[in-house]
């Protein structure tokens, strides 16, 4: 029965041995990481209930598929309930064994490729994983580390690209409750009533399209931490529930009547002035007060320039994992000294996306200023006065052509349209975007 067993699946494509006791079945349990167990229960010299037991200790994941007698209905019951993957009653069809055998494969690759997703997402949601020396930088560091320990709703803010949601990450991932989910949702990408379900939930039929009921992401997040990014742009309307639900640790779904307890640490991002906002009345007083217990702020990488090589360092290692074919390895000096030099209005993602960038197009194992400067005059997000600072005084017929250039690209490649943006004739961007000067 093995060998016809094993001849079959191995046609299928898997690899098979075979024990002939359960002594020997263990043994090679032992030395190699199987995929998948396919045993008898009852055998010769052994049970196979030991036997389940002592493979499912020496690797609690190995999915077991147990052989039954026809009719044993109770004992496939106390093997599933000893940790079986499955059982088969005997006597069974080969399609019955290879798509059991291809489940079992598949939920434990699925398992383990989730446990090291879950291990990367952990690695990467550290503290260790801000990159950070400027005294502005480890201040955060030390702040974060006080607040993940308590429960206080923390508000951070900064510029666009300053790593607001790594800092909310860190956090989470920092204190007790790390265990527990992580959820971000962005205030700004929803409309006000859906986004109003996302975060409460609804039962079905609250409103059309609510084909079926939603727990809401304050539900899903209870024991973790909610990420409410760009809070700022949360209508006020909502802001009104969000307080409440904060107040009273109570979500209530749209549409419902009952509520229902939350334990969730509130964290909220903002590239806005917030207490600007509360003083121009798009912004709640009593939110903000609940929101701001600790105020962290993310300076602006101009204020750090000195971290710049080593953020280009860790850029440069992840775009190269990313991109291995990519025949840069290195930066040079100059390079990374040009993009310390550099003003980086995206911050750190700017800094990043240009990093990658010089990874993915550099033809030279030593990257140098020149790809930074090339890279800066192509593609559609090319700075053109980044060009002009550079330079000392450019002809003007020159700078423009470079700038209608730039335009063109970024309304992609419609010449008509950047023509309208510009301001002037088609027929003189043609020229112009040329180097050429007006017919008189
Ligand atoms: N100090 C840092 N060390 C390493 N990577 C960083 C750092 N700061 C930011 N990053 C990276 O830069 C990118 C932007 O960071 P993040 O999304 O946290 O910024 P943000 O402030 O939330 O941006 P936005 O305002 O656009 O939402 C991410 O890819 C992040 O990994
Ligand atoms: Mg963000």
């Amino acid at each position: 029965m093995a060998r016809v067993l094993a001849d079959d699946l191995t046609d299928a494509g898997y690899a098979v041995d075979i024990a002939d006791s359960a002594a020997a079945a263990l043994a090679k349990s032992r030395q190699h990481l199987y995929d998948v167990v396919i045993s008898d229960l009852r055998m010769e010299h052994a049970d196979g209930f030991d036997l389940l037991k002592q493979l499912k200790s020496v690797d609690p994941e190995l999915p077991v598929l147990i052989m039954t007698a026809f009719g044993a209905i109770d004992t496939a019951i106390s093997a599933i309930k000893l940790g079986a993957f499955h059982y088969l009653t005997k006597p069974f069809r080969l399609d019955e064994v290879t798509s059991l055998v291809a489940r079992a494969v598949d939920e434990r690759r699925l398992r383990t490729e989730n446990r090291s997703l879950l291990r990367l997402a952990r690695e990467r949601s550290s503290l260790g994983a801000i990159v950070g020396r400027a005294p502005a930088m480890q201040r955060l560091f030390e702040m974060v580390e006080r607040v993940a320990a308590s429960n206080a709703a923390v508000l951070v803010c900064g510029e666009t690209g300053t790593g607001k949601e790594l800092v909310a990450r860190a956090i989470h991932f920092e204190g007790p409750r790390k265990a527990g989910p992580f959820i971000a949702i962005n205030c700004t990408a929803l409309p006000e009533s859906l986004l109003e379900s996302e975060l409460f939930g609804h039962v079905k039929g609250a409103f059309t399209g609510a084909t079926a009921a939603r727990h809401g992401l304050f539900a899903e997040a209870d024991g973790g931490t909610i990420l409410l990014d760009e809070i700022g742009d949360m209508p006020l309307p909502l802001q009104a529930r969000l307080l409440r639900v904060l107040e009273e640790g109570e979500v209530r779904a749209v549409g419902s009547d009952d509520v229902r307890r939350v334990d969730v640490r509130v964290v909220a991002a903002t590239h806005r002035d917030l207490a600007q906002a509360v003083q121009a009345k798009t912004f709640r007083q009593d939110l903000f007060y609940r929101l701001n217990v600790v105020p962290l702020t993310v300076p602006p990488l101009r204020d750090r320039v000195q971290d710049v090589p080593l953020l280009v360092e860790r850029f440069l290692a992840t775009a190269r994992e990313r991109n291995p074919l990519s025949k840069v390895h290195t930066f040079s000096p100059d390079l990374v000294a040009a993009l310390s030099a550099k003003s980086w209005p995206g911050n750190v993602r700017e800094l990043e996306n240009m990093v990658e960038r010089l990874v993915v197009t550099g033809n030279a194992e030593v990257a140098g200023r020149a790809e930074l400067e090339r890279a800066l005059s192509e593609g559609p997000n090319a700075d053109p006065t980044f060009e002009l600072k550079r330079q000392a005084v450019a002809p003007l017929r020159q700078v423009e052509a470079e700038y209608i250039a730039w335009a063109i690209s970024k309304c992609d490649g419609n010449k008509t349209r950047a023509a309208e943006l510009l301001g002037i004739d088609v027929s003189t961007i043609h020229r112009r975007s040329k180097g050429q000067t007006d017919p008189a």
